[in-house]
């Protein structure tokens, strides 16, 4: 079946030559219009086969979803009826039939075959419909990825990092990528994750936010999109050694300014997942409720306010540390909305977080945590424009003063107050699909344990 390369050029074009789908087929087929479709040809893989006698229903899947496939052994040759009743799941096949409306299907469709091809027989399938343990699914993840509940979780992914480009477009923000060999640390030193770099030292990115900041004096608005890495040595369900962010930078904003944009980014992406995700919240069980009340404003308050809040619920939460997961959880579990925690103190935040003009040991910053117990979703701020005091906390923070000498000359070169965030993908993605672990938010997590597949 395969072409060769001395065979003919196929006629026309490969939109005009691909194969219907089920989800081009969903979209034919509708109450009170058409019930019935025209006969073609699927191609896809067996996911699933149930059988009574004369009739097979088959879980068929071909990338833009699944169906019901119908084989009845009347209306198709004898040896398709045996294919289909024998040949191994995860086989690639080839089914050729006609869509009808089928109330009573999975999903309101079926296909009724005409006739039935395996086109690759699998080995035998190592995932059954048996329930198997995370690590052996993880140990499988290139498989794991084909179930119904992945597909859902691979294409609300995908939506969330689509509505995110189209909002921040529609506010004419620039995409511009930010390198993932870095010669100096952005966030921290205590999870830099080292590399060579031929015969020199290289960091993996923690956040693109520093280049960010000299694009954004460049074009004024924009964001980078790509993973960053963080050696945390600590294994939660909230973290990942290799995760996306999501980072705008935008010149000449302030602290509100980029709260408001924040709040503005996370509800258009909430609302895009329900209007075009129903159906992959539905087969991943997530109420859609508690998203549906995402809306703007998010409640504020201050990192002081919020050790108040703590302090009243007696989570043990300790004024002057950084909030864990149980105080993110407790600070948000009486709202039905993100919480927007603002001025931290300076001591715990990164070199680069301009300081509170009425408190200097307070920084203009922002976290965002998500409600439902899904913690921090966002951070960010106002950075230092101020040549010299950015000098001061490059010392102060321990961190090369010649690494940092370009970025100082943003602040040499018509300086101005600027701000930006990072908000983490799988972070959100989970928040979306109700995932209670990060590691199925990504195709191929990389946790403290995990290198492969
Ligand atoms: O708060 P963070 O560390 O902020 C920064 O990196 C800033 N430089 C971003 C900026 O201002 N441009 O990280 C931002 C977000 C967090 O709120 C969280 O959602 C996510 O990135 N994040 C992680 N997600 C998964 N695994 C990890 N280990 C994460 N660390 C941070
Ligand atoms: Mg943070």
């Amino acid at each position: 079946m395969t072409r060769q390369p001395t065979d003919p050029a196929p006629a026309g074009s490969w939109k005009e030559r691909r194969l219907p789908t089920i989800a081009s087929l969903h979209r034919k087929l509708a109450p009170g219009t058409a019930t019935e479709g025209a006969p073609g040809t699927l191609r896809g893989w067996l996911a699933g086969r149930r059988s009574s006698g004369k009739l097979l229903f088959l879980n068929f899947r071909d990338g833009s979803g699944f169906a019901q496939v119908v084989v009845a052994k009347a209306a198709v040759a004898p040896e398709a009826f045996e294919n289909a009743r024998h040949c191994p799941l995860e086989s690639a096949v080839e089914v050729v039939g006609a869509a009808f409306l089928e109330p009573r299907a999975p999903g309101g469709m079926e296909i009724r075959a005409s006739d039935f091809r395996v086109l690759h027989a699998a080995d035998p399938y190592p995932i059954t419909p048996k329930e198997h343990g995370a690590s052996f699914l993880l140990d499988h993840r290139h498989l794991w990825l084909r179930s119904r509940k992945q597909h859902a979780l691979l294409r609300i992914r995908d939506e969330v990092l689509y509505s995110f480009r189209e909002y921040l477009r529609e506010q004419e923000f620039v995409n511009a990528d930010t390198p993932i060999f870095t010669p100096n640390a952005c966030e921290g030193t205590t999870t830099l994750f080292e590399t060579r770099y031929f015969d020199r030292q290289a960091y993996l990115s923690q956040s693109g936010q520093l280049y960010n900041e000299a694009v954004a004096m460049s074009v004024g608005r924009t964001y980078c999109l790509g993973p960053t890495f963080r050696a945390e040595k600590s294994k939660t369900r909230r973290h990942l050694i290799e995760f996306w962010m999501l980072e705008p930078e935008v010149a000449f904003a302030e602290l509100p300014d980029i709260i408001d944009l924040a709040e503005g980014l996370i509800c258009h992406a909430v609302s895009r997942v329900l209007e075009n995700r129903a159906a992959e919240l539905e087969i991943l069980e997530r109420d859609p409720g508690p998203l549906r009340r995402i809306q703007a404003p998010f409640p504020r308050v201050t990192y002081d306010e919020a050790a108040g809040i703590l302090a009243r619920k007696g989570t043990g939460f300790k004024p002057g540390e950084d909030f864990g997961a149980q105080d993110e959880t407790a600070l948000t579990e009486d709202l039905d909305r993100p919480l927007c925690v603002t001025h931290f103190p300076a001591a715990i935040k990164a070199f680069y977080m301009e300081p509170d003009a009425d408190r200097p040991d307070r920084v203009l910053c922002l976290d965002i945590i998500a409600p439902e117990g899904y913690g921090e979703v966002v951070g960010g701020g106002q950075r230092i424009h101020d040549q010299e005091l950015l000098r001061r906390r490059v010392k102060e923070h321990g961190l090369p003063e010649d690494a940092f000498e370009w970025y100082l000359d943003l602040r040499r070169y018509g300086t101005t107050p600027h701000s930006g965030f990072g908000l983490g993908i799988e972070r959100f993605v989970a928040w979306m699909s109700g995932l209670s672990h990060l590691r199925e938010a990504i195709p191929f997590p990389r946790t403290l344990y995990r290198l492969a597949p």
